[in-house]
């Protein structure tokens, strides 16, 4: 049993395993660096981790077309399923977790605000720990860095993916310290490069993860997708 993981640019992310597929934050059409075509997405669940628009720009057209779930905070998901007739939608808070076709989902804390685009309120931000295919994946969403990191961390973590463009979220630097709290095997930088203030030297982030974490770094091509 495997699970892909795949950086569509931003801080989307495709996971698939034999059985299911999802999308993370899907913000390809308007995203500078995308070029993967929103319309060729074929997924199961779209997960939104908050509801800035940079997470969830083409989350209604992909769900609708694959009448795929979408799962996000109570907020996001209600204002999905009035505003743009998504008719399969999960609404979680912080803390709770549910059994998923593709196995348990648990969506956690995340430090950072969540306004939809008409101004509406999005409830919490947040992030998502997803088992899928015997690994444990977690999403830390749009976020400061925070302690209770270490709490994710105790629940032995394979793949971690941190945003590292600094600005709007935690910066390289914080990541390390994020990245010796989670323990995870793996640690995948998001959200960078989409604009020229979130850029980042990411082969700098990956040597300095390798040097002061027991994780491994890995950089991910646009696309492609990595299997683990
Ligand atoms: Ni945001
Ligand atoms: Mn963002």
């Amino acid at each position: 049993m495997s699970v892909k993981l795949t950086w569509l640019g931003h801080a989307t992310w495709m996971v698939e395993s034999e059985k299911h597929s999802l999308i993370i934050d899907p913000f390809l059409t308007e995203n500078p660096v995308a070029t993967y075509p929103a319309d060729e997405v074929k997924v199961d669940f779209v997960l939104l981790t908050h509801g800035h628009f940079d997470h969830i720009a083409d989350a209604a057209s992909i769900a609708n077309r694959c009448q795929a779930t979408l799962v996000a905070s109570y907020e996001v998901a209600t204002w999905f399923a009035e505003k743009h007739s998504v008719a399969n939608t999960l609404g979680m808070n912080i803390g709770g977790a549910v059994s998923m076709p593709f196995g348990r989902l648990k969506m956690t804390h995340a430090i950072h605000s969540s306004q939809l685009p008409d101004g509406s309120y999005g409830g919490p931000a947040a992030g998502f720990v997803i088992e899928i295919a015997g690994k444990r994946i977690y999403f830390s969403g749009d976020t400061a860095l925070y302690s209770d990191m270490q709490l994710t961390g105790r629940m032995g973590i394979d793949v971690a993916v941190l945003p590292v463009g600094d600005l709007f979220t935690m910066g390289p630097e914080d990541s390390i310290q994020a990245t010796q709290w989670l323990q995870s095997k793996y640690v995948l930088p998001s959200h960078h490069g989409t604009w020229p203030p979130i850029e980042q030297d990411i082969a700098a982030w990956a040597q300095q993860v390798n040097a002061h974490t027991s994780t491994q770094a890995i950089v991910p091509v646009l696309n492609k997708p990595i299997e683990f």
